[in-house]
């Protein structure tokens, strides 16, 4: 019997203990490779968010901007784009990628675990992968609402906590959980899409608009 992990797994393993001893830089280019397209659908996900061109957009949970670059296309020359994370590596990838790419309409933003830091109120807030990590999630948004424009969303993508082992490491969230919490910090659900297998994707606005 051959007991050697298949190497896709041990992929996965060593960018687990990779992003828990901080090698960020290499966990968000392996998030940025292109294969992912195959299953991740940027473009799919970003059409449904029916963003506005001129719209102001926060990419919550930016990384290394794989969302950043689709959602920079959609807003246009006259809208922004706020990558906001708490890692400095991401901002740091984000701004130079931003330089490369001649985009100066993706402004970066160190956040703290608390607070998006969001320079104005926008649009749209979106993240990707990144509930599952955030603490404190209804009292986040709760006040995340007061940097929403009037008629303001949110979109949550998270991965669906699916087979054995899934969630084992915190890295995944229910989506009725999800749509909970966000009811109990007081938005109302949208959309509920179906784009991404993997994936859960809901867009709330505020309950009371
Ligand atoms: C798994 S990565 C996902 C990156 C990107 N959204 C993507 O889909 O490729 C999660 C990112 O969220 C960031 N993050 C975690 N908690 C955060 C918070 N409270 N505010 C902003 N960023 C946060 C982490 O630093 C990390 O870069």
């Amino acid at each position: 019997m051959d007991h050697r992990l298949p190497r896709k797994s041990l992929g996965a393993l060593l960018a687990i203990v990779l992003s828990f001893t901080g090698c960020a830089e290499w966990t968000y280019q392996r998030m940025n490779d292109p294969s992912r397209d195959v299953w991740q659908k940027p473009q799919g996900v970003v059409e449904k968010l029916s963003i506005m061109p001129g719209a102001r957009v926060a990419d919550l949970g930016a990384g290394g901007g794989y969302f950043t670059w689709h959602l920079s296309k959609a807003v246009g020359s006259r809208g922004t784009v706020y990558a906001v994370d708490i890692e400095e590596k991401a901002i740091n990838m984000i701004f130079t990628e931003m330089v490369a790419r001649g985009t100066p309409n993706v402004r970066p933003v160190r956040a703290e675990p608390h607070d998006p830091r969001l320079p104005e109120p926008v649009d749209l807030v979106f993240s990707c992968n990144v509930y599952h990590d955030m603490n404190d999630r209804v009292d986040y948004f709760r006040s995340l609402a007061s940097s929403l424009r009037p008629g303001g969303r949110v979109a949550i993508l998270d991965f669906h906590p699916r087979g054995f082992l899934s969630g084992m490491f915190g890295d995944r969230t229910d989506k009725e959980v999800v749509r909970g919490e966000m009811e109990a910090a007081g938005y109302r659900l949208l959309n509920d899409y179906d784009v991404v297998d993997r994936q859960h994707f809901q867009i709330f606005a505020k309950a009371d608009q």
